[in-house]
């Protein structure tokens, strides 16, 4: 790849994991996010993604490769307050970034988008032509965001593709997590009782194959659609999830509800069956083994409070 790789969002989960992905294999990456920062050592600029001049004011001369777009407030019980922000950083964002790509003369644009796009489903194995009826505001400016990618892909012929990721867990995870919370449970003895979640599925995928499938979009040869599913590959309820943590920290003291959180969404399972095909795609990480990780992590380092679902 000769230039850049910009990564937006990079002080974020999914963003710093794709830098320690690419820069391990010797890509020069571009590091962006709302505020100036340094993340384990690694510079990060600050911009705000809706501030167009400033954006293409530090990415003046630059030789640009190709953008992973993962700013955004990510799920929907970030700025559920404030749904104008939302749209504001989560749509007009990518339209900047597709925008600056297209004046940088990219060649390749990959954008995380999620499967909240889709909004309640009921399926299993569901593909990508599962029509996007978004439920909340937050899967609909992920599913908005997405037909700008479309339309910069068909229009300049960027060649462009959007990630539709499941629930993402694993170290580094900020965001409200009911996994990070049932194991701090387990960690600390405190008791975790939700009114909600014993029957909500989620496909989880561990931040490790999240980055992986974003750097296998970025090299892929090309794209036979538009958005791929990405998920950890297996359905489980939270009530199962709350199983596998018991069993791996005996202090554990779990008890859910069998409510949903309010703004959140029913979950069917989605295929990875053309990720697999057209990206090489394969979780590597399995649900275990990613949570005895992710303790392991937070044993070190104690989480924020107990909070939602997560995307
Ligand atoms: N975490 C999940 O479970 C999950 C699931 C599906 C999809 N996604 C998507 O993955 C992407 C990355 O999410 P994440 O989990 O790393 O979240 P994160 O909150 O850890 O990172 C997002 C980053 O975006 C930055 N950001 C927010 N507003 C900004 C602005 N105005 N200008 C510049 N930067 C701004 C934040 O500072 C943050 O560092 C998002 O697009 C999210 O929608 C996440």
């Amino acid at each position: 790849m000769i230039g850049d790789v910009i990564i937006t969002g990079c002080a974020g989960l999914v963003g710093h994991a794709v830098r320690l992905r690419l820069e391990r294999e010797g890509v020069s990456c571009m590091a962006v996010d709302l505020v100036p920062a340094e993340v384990e050592g690694r510079p990060v600029l600050g911009c705000d993604l809706v501030d167009m001049p400033r954006l293409r004011e530090l990415t003046a001369g630059r030789s640009v490769a190709a953008i992973v777009h993962c700013g955004a407030l990510s799920g929907p019980a970030v700025g559920r307050n404030s749904p104008l922000q939302q749209v504001s950083v989560n749509i007009v964002g990518t339209a900047n970034m597709l925008e600056l790509g297209r004046e940088l003369g990219i060649s390749r644009f990959v954008y995380v988008s999620s499967v909240s796009a889709y909004g309640d489903c009921h399926g299993e194995d569901l593909d990508e032509r599962t029509p996007l009826r978004p439920t909340n505001v937050y899967g609909a400016t992920k599913a908005a965001s997405e037909m700008l990618v479309i339309a910069y892909a068909a229009d300049f012929r960027i060649p462009a593709v959007s990630l539709r990721l499941s629930m993402v867990y694993g170290p580094r995870r900020e965001t409200a997590c009911c996994l990070r919370d049932m194991l701090m449970s387990g960690l600390t003895g405190s008791p975790m009782r939700l009114e909600w979640g014993h029957d909500l599925r989620r496909q989880p995928i561990h931040i490790d194959d999240a980055a992986a499938a974003v750097v296998g979009a970025l090299k892929a040869p090309g794209f036979r659609q538009g958005a791929y599913n990405i998920t950890g590959g297996v359905a489980v309820t939270f009530g199962e999830a709350a199983e596998i943590v018991r069993d791996l920290l005996l202090r554990a003291d779990i008890l859910l509800g069998t409510g949903m959180v309010e703004g959140d969404n029913i979950q069917g399972s989605h295929s990875i069956a053309a990720a697999a095909r057209d990206l090489g795609y394969r979780p590597q990480v399995d649900l275990r083994r990613g949570l005895a990780g992710y303790a392991d992590w937070l044993r070190d380092r104690p989480g924020p409070e107990q909070g939602g679902a997560g995307a």
